[in-house]
Protein backbone atom coordinates (compact mmCIF):
# COMPACT_ATOMS: atom_id res chain seq x y z
CA UNK A 1 0.00 0.00 0.00
CA UNK A 2 1.55 3.59 -0.67
CA UNK A 3 1.34 6.16 1.65
CA UNK A 4 -1.08 7.80 0.68
CA UNK A 5 -3.61 5.53 0.41
CA UNK A 6 -2.19 4.06 4.07
CA UNK A 7 -3.04 7.37 5.22
CA UNK A 8 -6.28 7.85 4.16
CA UNK A 9 -7.18 4.36 5.57
CA UNK A 10 -6.04 5.45 9.06
CA UNK A 11 -7.89 9.00 8.74
CA UNK A 12 -10.96 6.96 7.46
CA UNK A 13 -10.71 4.18 10.82
CA UNK A 14 -10.05 7.65 12.73
CA UNK A 15 -12.94 9.65 11.38
CA UNK A 16 -15.15 6.14 11.74
CA UNK A 17 -14.21 5.81 15.45
CA UNK A 18 -15.01 9.55 16.00
CA UNK A 19 -18.35 9.62 14.53
CA UNK A 20 -19.81 7.51 17.29
CA UNK A 21 -20.56 8.18 20.99
CA UNK A 22 -17.80 6.50 23.84
CA UNK A 23 -19.92 5.46 26.28
CA UNK A 24 -19.29 3.79 29.82
CA UNK A 25 -22.17 1.85 31.26
CA UNK A 26 -23.02 0.46 35.14
CA UNK A 27 -25.00 -1.80 35.78
CA UNK A 28 -25.25 -2.54 38.96
CA UNK A 29 -27.27 -5.35 38.84
CA UNK A 30 -29.06 -6.00 42.35
CA UNK A 31 -26.79 -4.01 44.24
CA UNK A 32 -26.96 -0.83 46.10
CA UNK A 33 -29.72 0.34 48.24
CA UNK A 34 -31.26 3.68 48.74
CA UNK A 35 -28.11 4.70 50.94
CA UNK A 36 -25.52 3.75 48.90
CA UNK A 37 -27.42 4.98 46.01
CA UNK A 38 -26.96 8.45 47.30
CA UNK A 39 -23.25 8.22 48.34
CA UNK A 40 -22.11 7.08 44.97
CA UNK A 41 -24.44 9.72 42.75
CA UNK A 42 -23.23 12.47 45.38
CA UNK A 43 -19.37 11.63 44.97
CA UNK A 44 -19.97 10.99 40.97
CA UNK A 45 -21.25 14.36 40.98
CA UNK A 46 -17.98 15.72 42.00
CA UNK A 47 -16.27 14.32 39.42
CA UNK A 48 -15.06 16.28 36.40
CA UNK A 49 -16.98 14.20 33.29
CA UNK A 50 -14.59 13.46 29.65
CA UNK A 51 -16.13 15.71 27.53
CA UNK A 52 -16.67 13.03 24.45
CA UNK A 53 -17.84 10.26 26.74
CA UNK A 54 -21.75 9.19 27.69
CA UNK A 55 -21.89 7.75 31.12
CA UNK A 56 -24.72 5.54 31.76
CA UNK A 57 -25.68 4.10 35.70
CA UNK A 58 -28.46 1.81 35.75
CA UNK A 59 -29.14 1.46 39.54
CA UNK A 60 -32.25 -1.08 40.67
CA UNK A 61 -35.74 -0.11 39.94
CA UNK A 62 -36.96 1.24 43.37
CA UNK A 63 -34.02 3.73 43.11
CA UNK A 64 -34.11 4.88 39.44
CA UNK A 65 -36.39 8.08 40.04
CA UNK A 66 -34.80 9.47 43.18
CA UNK A 67 -31.37 8.70 40.80
CA UNK A 68 -32.76 10.56 37.66
CA UNK A 69 -33.55 13.48 39.86
CA UNK A 70 -30.03 13.76 41.67
CA UNK A 71 -28.34 13.95 37.76
CA UNK A 72 -30.72 15.72 36.10
CA UNK A 73 -28.10 18.62 35.89
CA UNK A 74 -25.21 16.50 34.79
CA UNK A 75 -24.35 14.55 32.44
CA UNK A 76 -25.10 11.47 33.08
CA UNK A 77 -27.80 9.30 32.20
CA UNK A 78 -29.71 7.15 34.20
CA UNK A 79 -30.99 3.26 33.05
CA UNK A 80 -32.89 0.67 33.91
CA UNK A 81 -31.80 -2.96 34.14
CA UNK A 82 -34.61 -4.99 32.21
CA UNK A 83 -38.28 -4.25 31.42
CA UNK A 84 -41.70 -5.78 30.51
CA UNK A 85 -42.52 -6.27 27.00
CA UNK A 86 -46.38 -5.39 27.42
CA UNK A 87 -47.81 -1.91 27.78
CA UNK A 88 -49.79 -2.20 31.18
CA UNK A 89 -51.80 -5.18 32.80
CA UNK A 90 -51.82 -7.81 34.85
CA UNK A 91 -48.71 -8.55 35.26
CA UNK A 92 -47.73 -9.27 38.75
CA UNK A 93 -44.26 -7.40 39.71
CA UNK A 94 -43.06 -6.46 36.07
CA UNK A 95 -42.22 -3.08 35.42
CA UNK A 96 -43.59 -1.29 32.15
CA UNK A 97 -41.94 1.48 29.31
CA UNK A 98 -44.60 3.67 30.01
CA UNK A 99 -43.69 3.42 33.77
CA UNK A 100 -40.14 4.19 33.58
CA UNK A 101 -40.42 7.20 30.98
CA UNK A 102 -42.84 8.67 33.20
CA UNK A 103 -40.00 8.79 35.77
CA UNK A 104 -37.68 10.11 33.61
CA UNK A 105 -35.92 6.86 32.42
CA UNK A 106 -35.34 6.64 28.52
CA UNK A 107 -32.34 4.33 28.68
CA UNK A 108 -33.13 0.33 29.01
CA UNK A 109 -30.92 -2.79 29.06
CA UNK A 110 -32.06 -5.79 27.21
CA UNK A 111 -30.84 -9.42 26.71
CA UNK A 112 -28.40 -9.61 29.55
CA UNK A 113 -27.13 -12.79 29.77
CA UNK A 114 -28.22 -12.83 33.74
CA UNK A 115 -31.66 -12.33 32.25
CA UNK A 116 -31.43 -15.36 29.52
CA UNK A 117 -29.82 -17.52 31.72
CA UNK A 118 -32.23 -16.83 34.74
CA UNK A 119 -35.40 -15.65 33.84
CA UNK A 120 -35.30 -17.46 30.72
CA UNK A 121 -35.13 -14.50 28.23
CA UNK A 122 -35.34 -15.60 24.70
CA UNK A 123 -34.22 -13.35 21.32
CA UNK A 124 -38.01 -13.88 20.34
CA UNK A 125 -39.18 -12.59 23.63
CA UNK A 126 -36.37 -9.74 23.49
CA UNK A 127 -37.39 -8.66 19.92
CA UNK A 128 -40.68 -7.64 21.45
CA UNK A 129 -39.34 -5.99 24.21
CA UNK A 130 -37.41 -4.04 21.78
CA UNK A 131 -40.12 -3.46 20.09
CA UNK A 132 -41.98 -1.88 23.02
CA UNK A 133 -39.31 -0.06 24.11
CA UNK A 134 -38.68 1.86 20.18
CA UNK A 135 -42.52 2.57 20.49
CA UNK A 136 -41.72 4.64 23.60
CA UNK A 137 -39.35 6.10 22.04
CA UNK A 138 -36.80 4.53 24.81
CA UNK A 139 -32.64 4.13 23.48
CA UNK A 140 -31.64 0.22 24.22
CA UNK A 141 -28.44 -1.44 25.54
CA UNK A 142 -28.54 -4.59 24.01
CA UNK A 143 -26.84 -7.53 25.27
CA UNK A 144 -25.40 -10.06 22.78
CA UNK A 145 -22.73 -12.96 23.84
CA UNK A 146 -21.57 -16.81 23.90
CA UNK A 147 -21.07 -19.15 26.98
CA UNK A 148 -17.77 -20.74 27.23
CA UNK A 149 -19.03 -24.13 25.47
CA UNK A 150 -20.32 -21.82 22.53
CA UNK A 151 -16.48 -20.53 22.15
CA UNK A 152 -15.25 -24.40 22.70
CA UNK A 153 -17.16 -25.80 19.96
CA UNK A 154 -16.80 -22.37 17.68
CA UNK A 155 -20.35 -21.58 17.27
CA UNK A 156 -20.01 -18.46 19.39
CA UNK A 157 -20.22 -16.25 15.78
CA UNK A 158 -23.14 -17.97 14.94
CA UNK A 159 -24.97 -17.85 18.38
CA UNK A 160 -24.06 -14.37 18.41
CA UNK A 161 -25.46 -13.85 14.74
CA UNK A 162 -28.61 -15.21 15.59
CA UNK A 163 -29.03 -12.87 18.95
CA UNK A 164 -28.62 -10.09 16.17
CA UNK A 165 -31.13 -11.11 13.77
CA UNK A 166 -33.61 -13.33 15.67
CA UNK A 167 -34.27 -9.66 18.26
CA UNK A 168 -32.98 -6.65 15.79
CA UNK A 169 -33.31 -7.22 12.43
CA UNK A 170 -36.45 -6.79 11.84
CA UNK A 171 -36.27 -3.04 12.90
CA UNK A 172 -36.07 -0.30 11.02
CA UNK A 173 -32.98 1.44 9.66
CA UNK A 174 -34.26 4.45 11.81
CA UNK A 175 -34.40 2.91 15.13
CA UNK A 176 -30.47 1.86 15.00
CA UNK A 177 -30.23 5.80 16.15
CA UNK A 178 -31.00 4.40 19.80
CA UNK A 179 -29.37 0.86 19.68
CA UNK A 180 -26.24 0.26 21.58
CA UNK A 181 -25.09 -3.28 21.30
CA UNK A 182 -22.84 -4.89 24.58
CA UNK A 183 -20.69 -7.68 23.26
CA UNK A 184 -20.78 -9.65 27.03
CA UNK A 185 -19.18 -13.32 26.87
CA UNK A 186 -20.71 -15.01 29.85
CA UNK A 187 -17.31 -16.17 30.62
CA UNK A 188 -16.04 -13.30 31.18
CA UNK A 189 -18.64 -11.97 33.30
CA UNK A 190 -17.71 -11.76 36.87
CA UNK A 191 -15.03 -13.95 36.63
CA UNK A 192 -12.10 -11.73 36.41
CA UNK A 193 -11.62 -13.40 32.98
CA UNK A 194 -11.39 -10.87 30.26
CA UNK A 195 -11.21 -11.71 26.34
CA UNK A 196 -8.46 -10.36 24.97
CA UNK A 197 -8.72 -6.79 23.21
CA UNK A 198 -7.95 -9.12 20.14
CA UNK A 199 -11.19 -11.71 21.10
CA UNK A 200 -13.01 -8.57 21.73
CA UNK A 201 -12.18 -6.45 18.43
CA UNK A 202 -12.86 -9.57 16.41
CA UNK A 203 -16.34 -9.50 17.76
CA UNK A 204 -17.21 -6.47 17.72
CA UNK A 205 -15.83 -6.53 14.09
CA UNK A 206 -18.44 -9.50 13.16
CA UNK A 207 -21.31 -7.20 14.49
CA UNK A 208 -20.69 -4.11 12.73
CA UNK A 209 -20.21 -6.42 9.42
CA UNK A 210 -23.82 -8.20 10.38
CA UNK A 211 -25.10 -4.66 10.73
CA UNK A 212 -23.86 -3.44 7.80
CA UNK A 213 -24.55 -6.57 6.11
CA UNK A 214 -28.94 -6.10 6.81
CA UNK A 215 -28.20 -2.66 6.50
CA UNK A 216 -25.35 -0.96 5.03
CA UNK A 217 -21.87 -0.07 6.19
CA UNK A 218 -22.89 3.80 7.00
CA UNK A 219 -25.50 2.90 9.57
CA UNK A 220 -22.91 0.08 11.26
CA UNK A 221 -20.13 2.46 11.26
CA UNK A 222 -22.66 4.87 13.78
CA UNK A 223 -23.09 1.97 15.95
CA UNK A 224 -22.10 1.92 19.17
CA UNK A 225 -20.20 -1.67 20.49
CA UNK A 226 -19.54 -1.71 24.29
CA UNK A 227 -17.41 -4.47 25.57
CA UNK A 228 -18.66 -6.14 28.90
CA UNK A 229 -17.23 -8.99 31.19
CA UNK A 230 -15.10 -8.00 34.21
CA UNK A 231 -13.74 -4.49 32.29
CA UNK A 232 -11.85 -3.45 35.19
CA UNK A 233 -9.57 0.10 35.47
CA UNK A 234 -6.71 -1.95 34.34
CA UNK A 235 -8.24 -3.49 31.14
CA UNK A 236 -10.14 -0.46 29.88
CA UNK A 237 -7.30 1.39 27.81
CA UNK A 238 -6.17 -1.55 25.63
CA UNK A 239 -10.00 -3.02 24.96
CA UNK A 240 -11.22 0.69 23.82
CA UNK A 241 -8.12 1.34 21.81
CA UNK A 242 -9.20 -1.37 19.91
CA UNK A 243 -11.12 0.20 16.50
CA UNK A 244 -14.32 -1.26 17.20
CA UNK A 245 -14.71 -1.31 20.62
CA UNK A 246 -16.79 1.76 21.60
CA UNK A 247 -16.62 1.97 25.52
CA UNK A 248 -18.10 -0.71 28.21
CA UNK A 249 -20.58 -2.31 29.88
CA UNK A 250 -19.08 -2.64 33.26
CA UNK A 251 -20.57 -4.62 36.48
CA UNK A 252 -18.36 -4.87 39.59
CA UNK A 253 -15.91 -1.95 38.98
CA UNK A 254 -18.95 0.25 38.36
CA UNK A 255 -20.14 -0.34 42.37
CA UNK A 256 -17.13 2.55 43.22
CA UNK A 257 -17.13 6.09 41.75
CA UNK A 258 -13.00 5.89 41.03
CA UNK A 259 -13.34 2.87 39.42
CA UNK A 260 -16.29 3.70 37.20
CA UNK A 261 -14.61 6.77 36.81
CA UNK A 262 -10.78 5.53 35.81
CA UNK A 263 -12.79 3.56 33.72
CA UNK A 264 -14.77 6.27 31.62
CA UNK A 265 -11.02 7.81 31.47
CA UNK A 266 -9.54 5.34 29.80
CA UNK A 267 -9.61 6.13 26.31
P1 LIG B 1 -18.77 -7.56 35.28
O1 LIG B 1 -20.27 -7.53 34.71
O2 LIG B 1 -18.10 -6.28 34.84
O3 LIG B 1 -18.92 -7.63 36.78
O4 LIG B 1 -18.10 -8.76 34.71
C1 LIG B 1 -20.53 -7.02 33.44
C2 LIG B 1 -22.00 -7.17 33.11
O5 LIG B 1 -22.59 -8.21 33.46
O6 LIG B 1 -22.60 -6.28 32.50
Amino acid sequence: MDGWILKSVIVNIFIKKNMRKKIVAGNWKMNNDLSETETFLAELKEQVFPEDVELIVAPGFPNLYHSFQSVREHPVVIAAQNMHQAEKGAYTGEVSAGMLTSVGITTVILGHSERRAYFGETNELLAEKVNTARKNDMTVIFCVGEELADRKENTHFKLVENQLSESLFHLEEADWKNIVIAYEPVWAIGTGETATPEQAQEMHRFIREKIAARYSTELASGVSVLYGGSVNPGNAGELFAKEDVDGGLVGGAALKVDSFMAIANSF
